[in-house]
């Protein structure tokens, strides 16, 4: 198997007396999508400092692109890029020539920083703004112009902090096929997002932090398990017919005003033949059908809604 591209064991780190991340456990292998999620202030941008060397641990082992943090800073920096949560690139210089810095600052040499610049900008559609100043950009274009300028210098290592904060949906979606192409070009991808959908959609582990600690990790369907709440629901066309059901169904919770009945269940394929059959047998019509699974914001809301006070306090 191949060594993993992040593994952290037992990762601390305090301000003052705060403690913010309180023994973190992790591994990402390479080439995939790790996402780290939890509530406004849990630590997730902490992390991503720690991990990409910005700033110190207090305590903890990290191993970054096969290289030691605490030993080795600069060649884990030679192989990992970072797109912050708030923009890095220079307002008062044009796309381009922010992307020409970058390429300078990893000793591209002149021809190559030309070329990688000019496919960065084809890339992350700028060709058109490319020679204008970055201030005059919006949001979603100054987004695509940090991560052209994480990408400048080819990263085995990507850490996104809230990558799509702020766009649209079709640009969050372009955004997502970029990431899925880095990925498929080898590269892993570090992700911290507000957007479950997005974890749900890229992620191939998600890890959910808070107080501290990582509360649950795994895939998105693991986690999606943790929590109740999965239902098939059948609408009748009139009152007979719930009532019907509901006999038969027993255990089932209705709903008279809107004629529904929710039966328990994961809304597997096998389970929904019998239901609909047991209906059938017993000449019940059933006028629309609908599976309900918990979805990720069910499990971030029952894995991290309790009061702050304790932690903030502690
Ligand atoms: N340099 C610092 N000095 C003191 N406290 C800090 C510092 N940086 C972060 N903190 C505190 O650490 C905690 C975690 O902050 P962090 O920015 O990592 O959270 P986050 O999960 O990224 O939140 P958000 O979702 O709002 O981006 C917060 O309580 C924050 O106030
Ligand atoms: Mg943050």
């Amino acid at each position: 198997m191949k060594q993993p591209a992040i593994a952290v064991t037992g990762l601390r780190k305090s301000f003052g007396d705060k403690v913010v991340l309180d023994g973190i456990d992790l591994t990402v292998q390479q080439g995939t999508i790790f996402s780290l999620l939890g509530p406004n202030g849990a630590g997730k941008t902490t992390t991503v400092q720690i991990l990409s060397t910005l700033i110190g641990a207090d305590a903890g082992q990290v191993r970054v692109a096969g290289h030691d943090l605490a030993a080795e800073p600069d060649a884990v920096r030679a192989a990992i890029g970072v797109t912050g949560q708030y923009s890095a690139v220079d307002g008062l210089l044009t796309g381009e020539e922010n992307l020409v810095l970058m390429a300078d600052l990893h000793h591209l040499g002149r021809a190559e920083g030309r070329r990688r610049t000019a496919e960065l900008l084809g890339t992350f559609d700028l060709v058109e703004a490319a020679r204008r100043p970055v201030a005059t950009y919006s949001g979603g274009m100054r987004r695509r112009l940090d991560l052209a300028m994480t990408l400048v210098g080819d990263p085995k290592v990507i850490f996104l902090d809230e990558p799509t904060t702020g766009l649209d949906p079709r640009s969050r979606r372009t955004m997502w096929q970029i990431i899925r192409e880095l990925v498929a070009g080898g590269v892993t991808i570090f992700l911290t997002t507000q957007y479950l959908e997005e974890a749900d959609q890229l992620a191939d582990r998600i890890a959910v932090l808070d107080h501290g600690r990582l509360v649950a990790e795994g895939t998105a369907a693991e986690l999606k398990r943790l929590v109740p709440g999965g239902h098939i629901r059948l609408r009748f066309a009139d009152l007979g017919g719930l009532d019907s059901a509901a006999r038969l169904l027993g255990g089932s919770a209705r709903d008279e005003e809107a004629l529904t009945l929710h039966v328990p269940g994961d809304g597997g394929v096998g389970s929904l033949r019998a239901l609909l059959a047991r209906l059938e047998q017993a000449a019940v019509e059933v006028d629309t059908l609908s599976v309900h699974t918990p979805d990720l914001d069910d499990v971030f809301l029952a894995l991290t809604d309790h009061p702050r006070e304790k932690a903030t306090s502690s």
